[in-house]
């Protein structure tokens, strides 16, 4: 696996502090996978302390036999290892202009880690799934009242369904690692979800409840929350948020970093997307008139993001260039040119500019 050694210490970027909301700076890190300690972390609530020795992961609902498993239980059924791209369906909000409520993430709640647990769907089939359950409701230990309106009277856990068939893929884990070694507590210890090509809301943190149910579960996280507006028959409908949608990014260089003219600078980003492959990613150095293919440094792989790069002859001439990159599915869909209004202040998966100055340094400071 490309990994390149970090050089110099980076750390994670505060966005809220209790309950903790931590960016990567992504332009600072390098590697394939994202190391633990600079994953993103996104939690409404302050996280539970649950303790393995009680942690009891209760399956029940349309299932023929319900199940209640300790932790040891679960990590002595056969795993499976993973690369997956989680990213939070608001990363990228702070470039939507104008200004949106929430989290103001810029360009780092994304990261790709090797996740180690057992399939949903072997626990499934071990309960006995019935026939007629149509999602499967994952819930977490944390809770309390959430800030969005309408809020909700009282404290709320963090739960969200998945649809039977996505419940269903193989991919979808059970997990107690990341990164090869136990879940630290902010990404879910002991145990979470992963739903790889879903956004990150949908892998439930601290999960101690799978409840499989017969018609379409309301809770607030995916209605009044991550929700979007769909329409049907010309009637706008709310739907919950799923499928990460294409996007590519410019990690490096950074908004507004000044680089030196007439040299090549390479331009470094990562792009992903949900259902699809992401077969090649176009670099713009003009605001988006001209575009040439970039170099990926990663294979295809399914769910797991590819990095990529682009060496730039930089301008002769000093001034302000803006930077956008797009990516191309397998599927033939590319990123679109604008944020869809009906997905409010998520899925912001439009080409992001990244303006950058081209001056000579010693002049600059003159
Ligand atoms: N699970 C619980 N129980 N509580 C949460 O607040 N946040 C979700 C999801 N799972 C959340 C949760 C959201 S919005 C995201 S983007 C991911 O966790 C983030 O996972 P991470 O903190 O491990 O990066």
């Amino acid at each position: 696996m490309a990994t390149t050694l970090q050089t110099f210490p980076a750390g994670l970027i505060i966005r809220q502090k209790e309950p903790a909301n931590l960016e990567t700076p992504l332009d600072q890190v390098d590697s394939y996978l994202t190391p633990t300690e600079l994953f993103y972390i996104r939690s409404h609530f302050p996280a539970p302390k649950l303790d393995p020795a009680s942690y009891r992961l209760r399956l029940d609902g349309a299932v023929r036999n319900p199940l209640s498993l300790s932790y040891r239980q679960l990590r002595e059924m056969p795993s499976e290892t993973h690369v997956a791209t989680l990213e939070c369906a608001g990363n990228g909000r702070v470039f939507l202009v104008p200004q949106v409520r929430g989290a103001q993430w810029e360009l780092g709640a994304v990261g790709n880690a090797e996740w180690t647990g057992v399939p949903l769907a072997a626990l499934l089939e071990r309960a006995g799934l019935e026939e007629d359950a149509c999602e499967i409701v994952l819930e977490g230990a944390d809770q309390g009242t959430p800030t969005e309106e309408p809020i909700p009277p009282g404290s709320i856990t963090y739960s969200r369904s998945l649809p039977r068939e996505k419940a269903l893929q193989r991919e979808v884990l059970i997990a107690y690692q990341m990164n090869g070694r136990d879940l630290p507590l902010d990404h879910g210890y002991p145990v979470r979800a992963v739903v790889p090509g879903h956004y990150g809301m949908a892998s439930v943190k601290w999960l101690t409840h799978i409840q499989a149910v017969r018609a379409p579960f309301q809770g607030y996280w995916q209605t009044s929350d991550y929700g979007y507006w769909d329409y049907l028959d010309g009637q706008p409908v709310r739907r919950a948020l799923g499928e990460i949608k294409l996007k590519s990014e410019i990690v490096r260089p950074r908004v507004y970093e000044t680089l030196a003219p007439h040299q090549v600078y390479t331009v470094f980003g990562m792009a992903w997307a949900g259902e699809t492959e992401v077969v090649a990613v176009a670099v713009s150095t003009d605001g988006g008139q001209i575009w040439a293919e970039a170099k990926f440094l990663d294979p295809m792989q399914r769910h797991a993001w590819r990095r990529w790069k682009f060496d730039w002859l930089t301008p002769k001439e000093p001034g302000s260039y803006t930077l956008m990159a797009r990516a191309k599915g397998a599927d033939g869909s590319v990123q679109p040119d604008q944020h869809d209004p009906n997905h409010g202040t998520y899925v912001i998966h439009h080409p992001l500019p990244i303006e950058v100055f081209v001056d000579d340094p010693d002049k600059r400071l003159q």
